[in-house]
Order: structure tokens, then C-alpha cells, then sequence
């Protein structure tokens, strides 16, 4: 008889076990510089969110303990939907327990004979939610918009059509190719949704994310997020119209059957919300440390391509290395994020990068230094002096319009 525990290895052991590093649940070591998180505009940690989330705990307690739909609904979420429906330019909003759930809830939309087309990079909670969809499945390959209109071509008539993609894609930090997203659902009656997880708070000259830094306001039909990334909270949201809104808001199981975001948490996302709409610099901040970082990293040799944005990817190739490099960085006290098979199809593994707004100048250096001391050592990378016969092309930025 098989024991179905028996049937489950863990996909990068045999590479840990080769290497004898181990970059997985590991507990941030207190004089690292952390330059693996999400927290781009650096609010988890600022003072205004902490009395925000202190003031929520004490007037509501811990924990809603109960769903939405039920007993767990607050002012705070009431609050924060209305706040974000403006912010998003969008009709209605609706907050959710985390953003992997917000995605999961985008399934509902999908019935028998719809069909839905995901970019083969999309984050895994937006691969489940068009999994737990009914109806058919297309992958489209990364971007690629000509593979995207042949399936769309070939698609059934009368199947409703859901193009679902990252708006900014998480591991490489590049953007969707919204223009032509959009040109295409237009022209195959498709409906658009957007997991703006990493750009709603960070792109856009109010921040608005994605649709906002193509100049396209309204180009997205349904908004997923989190709170988790720019907001330095916990929590998702939904944003489109109100008829689609409310649907889910009934329909949708992630969120029917699941507590509700947390007072503080809320509370901490609002106060989120009202920084982003107030102090543009600490976009500015982020962007800069991110040119700094893709520049100096492409004048050391290291490919960074193709991300434009504070998600560095730095291209190893092969898993091992990749593991070695994180290992050696780590040790030079630099906590970066191995990401490798099967996160990443084989050959492929990259370290990832994420400058924060209150990263101090000294502090990329310090990440920038290591990665030059750590790639010669390891041979990734030639010394500084062979280096500099060499060409490289400084990065331009497609940086976000900051103001007005
Ligand atoms: C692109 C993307 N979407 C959704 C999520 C899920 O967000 P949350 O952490 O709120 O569950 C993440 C977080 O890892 C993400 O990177």
C-alpha cells in the first residue's frame, strides 16, 4: 500500500541538500541589511502605522473572528473600501482577508464554458483562483501577445473571457504589456483583470499602480491587490465596477467563508493609504535606489534585465550557484531571496533584489559591495579592473511620473 505522505518531496531539497544552504524560512538576522522584502516605501515599520494598528487593537480587540458577511464587518473596512474606490478610480471596492485570497476569488467569475487566458509568470494565487474557475484554461507565454491573440482567436464565440495577468510580475519586476492587454480584450470581447500586488502604492503619479503609469486610467476591468507589499500591512482588495463588486461580495468563497482582515491591519492599511496620497518622495526614493542598484550591478557584469522597477532580479542560471551566491551574500550580511526551480523554469534561478524608500544610501552600497565581493568570488563576475573594459549599458529607467 503506498502512504501518501510518502509521495510529497520537496521540490528543492536534493539542491539544499547538495549545497548545505538553506535560504528558506530563515529569521531575519537583526544587522543584515534586508534587501529581500516587499515593504518597497518601507511603512511596516513607521510609527504612524503602529499607533494606527495600537488604536484599532484597543477600540475593536485582536481579531474580528468571523467573516465579513457575517460579523467580522468593520467602519475601518467600510472606511478603507470607499477610500480605495477613489484612489483606484474605481467604482466599488472590496477588502478581503489576504491578497492570495483576492485572487482566488477572481475564479468565481469563471462558469461552465467561459474561458480564461493567465501569462505563463503570473503569481501563484492568481494560477489557483483561475484553477478553482470552471470552464476552460489557456496559458499564454510571458508577455507575449501574439501567442495571447491566437488563443483568443481560436477561443470559442459566445465563451465569456477573462485575460488575467500580474500588472507588475513579482520575481522579475517587469510590466505587463498593458496597451496591447487592453487593445486585445477590446478587440476578442475579453474582460481584463490585473493583480497590481507589487505596483498599486508604487506606479503612477499618484501611485495608483500599473494602469496609471501607462496613462491608461480605467484600461483595467477588475483590480486585485494586497496590502502586504506597498501598504506595510496584511489584507487584499478588489476594485472594478459595483455590479462585479458586489457579486463577489456574495459569491465569493475566499471571502464568504473567511475571517475578516484584521482591526489592525485595516487600521494600518488606511493610514497606508493616506502616506502613499501624501509623500510621493518615498516613491522617488525607491526608484532611485532601484537605478543605483540595477546600474551598479550591470557595471559589475551581473544581467538584471529585463525589470525597470525596485524588483531587481539578478540572473544566476543554475540553482546550486544561485544558492552558493545567496549563502555568500547572506554571510557579507546581505539578505537577498534565492529564487530558484521550481519557482523559476530550470537554468533560470535568480537572487532578487527589493530596495526600500528608507534604505539609507550607505546601506546600497554596503548591497552592492557584497554582491561584487561574493560574484568575483564565486566567478560570477570578472574583477573591477577587467570589468571596466568592458560595455554596459546603464539602465533607463522607466521611471513612474511623481507628480501631477
Ligand atoms: C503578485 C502577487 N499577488 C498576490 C500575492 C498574495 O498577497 P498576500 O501576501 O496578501 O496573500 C502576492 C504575495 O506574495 C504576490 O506577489
Amino acid at each position: 500500500m503506498a502512504d501518501i505522505f510518502d509521495k510529497k518531496p520537496i521540490a528543492v531539497i536534493g539542491e539544499m541538500a547538495e549545497t548545505g544552504v538553506s535560504p528558506y524560512y530563515r529569521t531575519a538576522e537583526p544587522n543584515a541589511v534586508m534587501a529581500g522584502c516587499n515593504d518597497y516605501l518601507g511603512l511596516a515599520t513607521d510609527p504612524r502605522l503602529i499607533d494606527a494598528a495600537t488604536t484599532a487593537t484597543a477600540r475593536y480587540g485582536t481579531s474580528c473572528s468571523g467573516s465579513r458577511i457575517l460579523n467580522g464587518t468593520l467602519p475601518l473596512h467600510e472606511e478603507l473600501e470607499a477610500r480605495l474606490a477613489a484612489f483606484l478610480g474605481c467604482e466599488a471596492a472590496l477588502v478581503t482577508t489576504t491578497g492570495f485570497q483576492a485572487n482566488l476569488a477572481v475564479g468565481t467569475l469563471l462558469g461552465p464554458g467561459d474561458a480564461a487566458f493567465s501569462d505563463m509568470a503570473n503569481h501563484a494565487s492568481l494560477v489557483d483562483g483561475v484553477q478553482l474557475g470552471q470552464g476552460t484554461r489557456f496559458r499564454y507565454r510571458h508577455g507575449d501577445l501574439a501567442h495571447l491573440r491566437r488563443l483568443l482567436a481560436a477561443a470559442a464565440p459566445d465563451a465569456g473571457k477573462l485575460i488575467v495577468t500580474d500588472g507588475m510580475f513579482s520575481m522579475e519586476g517587469d510590466l505587463c504589456p498593458l496597451p496591447g492587454l487592453r487593445e486585445l480584450a477590446d478587440r476578442y470581447g475579453a474582460r481584463l483583470v490585473v493583480d497590481g500586488a507589487h505596483d498599486i502604492g508604487l506606479l503612477g503619479a499618484r501611485g495608483s499602480g500599473v494602469a496609471e503609469h501607462f496613462g491608461m486610467p480605467g484600461a483595467v476591468d477588475l483590480l486585485s491587490g494586497t496590502f502586504s507589499k506597498c501598504f506595510g500591512s496584511l489584507g487584499g482588495l478588489l476594485a472594478g465596477p459595483a455590479r462585479i463588486v458586489e457579486y463577489l461580495r456574495y459569491s465569493a468563497r475566499p471571502v464568504l467563508f473567511s475571517a475578516a482582515m484584521s482591526p489592525a491591519s485595516a487600521a494600518a492599511a488606511l493610514t497606508a493609504l493616506d502616506i502613499i496620497e501624501t509623500e510621493p518622495a518615498r516613491r522617488e526614493r525607491v526608484f532611485d535606489h532601484a537605478e543605483r542598484l540595477h546600474n551598479g550591478l550591470r557595471a559589475l557584469g551581473f544581467a538584471t534585465a529585463p525589470s525597470i522597477t525596485p524588483v531587481v532580479p539578478v540572473h544566476i542560471g543554475r540553482s546550486r550557484l544561485c544558492l552558493r551566491m545567496w549563502q555568500a551574500l547572506h554571510d557579507a550580511g546581505v539578505h537577498t531571496n534565492a529564487v530558484v526551480t521550481p519557482a523559476v523554469p530550470r537554468g533560470r534561478a535568480l537572487i532578487r533584489v527589493t530596495p526600500q524608500a528608507t534604505h539609507t544610501d550607505e546601506q546600497i552600497t554596503r548591497i552592492l559591495d557584497a554582491f561584487a565581493g561574493c560574484g568575483r568570488r564565486l566567478g560570477l563576475v570578472a574583477g573591477r579592473a577587467e570589468r571596466a573594459e568592458h560595455d554596459w549599458t546603464p539602465v533607463a529607467l522607466a521611471r513612474p511620473k511623481l507628480t501631477g
